[in-house]
């Protein structure tokens, strides 16, 4: 049984901690923290699954993105999901699944309007994503289509939106 809930101040050692350990580098969390530090982070939209013993055990992050278009850069109301993490012990119980579905219904929630990830095409279409491409919209990174994804929370909120994602700067800098 665990619980999913936005992270706390005391947590911070221990969202690195899952990270390090599902990801077996540091690099997510650094991304992390320096995440946290920067105006992308939506301290609401960053989730920990705890145990009933107050064990984290995975985490989920998404940050403010823009969108540069033809016009400009765009604030869209746009998010990015990344990173995400469960502990090598207690994955493929569906932990990583509830936590984006919790993520995005709180995403909806507070007013954000599309969310772009960058992942595996098999993972993330039973959530509601589609190939960004679908949607005009493109990576900042040269990647196949498929594994660069978009959800519109708020159906047909990117119609009028074209162009590339610009990642936070946190993101270029891990
Ligand atoms: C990806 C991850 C967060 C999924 O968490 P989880 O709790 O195991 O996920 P769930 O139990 O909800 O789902 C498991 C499914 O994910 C699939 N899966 C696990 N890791 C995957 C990966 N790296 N890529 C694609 N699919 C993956 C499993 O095959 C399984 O598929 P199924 O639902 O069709 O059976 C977890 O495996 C993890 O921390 N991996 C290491 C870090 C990572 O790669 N994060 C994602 C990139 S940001």
């Amino acid at each position: 049984m665990y619980t999913i809930r936005a992270e706390q101040p005391s947590d911070v050692e221990k969202i690195r901690e899952v990270n390090d350990s599902a990801f077996e580098q540091e690099n997510e969390g650094k991304l992390i923290a320096k995440l946290r530090e920067s105006e992308a982070f939506v301290e609401e939209l960053s989730l920990v699954a705890e145990t009933e013993q107050q064990e984290i055990i995975g985490h989920i992050l998404f940050s403010r993105i823009r969108i540069e278009t033809e016009s400009g850069m765009v604030d869209s109301h746009s998010l990015a999901l990344a990173p995400m993490a469960v502990k090598p012990e207690s994955q493929n119980k569906g932990i990583g699944s509830a936590l984006v579905r919790e993520g995005l219904k709180r995403a909806e929630e507070i007013g954000y309007e599309s969310v772009v990830v960058l992942g595996h095409p098999t993972y993330y279409p039973k959530f509601g994503f589609i190939p960004a491409s679908e949607k005009g919209i493109k990576p900042p990174f040269d990647v196949s289509d498929e594994v660069f994804m978009v959800l519109e929370l708020d159906p047909g909120a990117l119609d009028e939106v074209e162009g590339t994602v610009r990642y936070p700067d946190a993101f270029l800098e891990v």
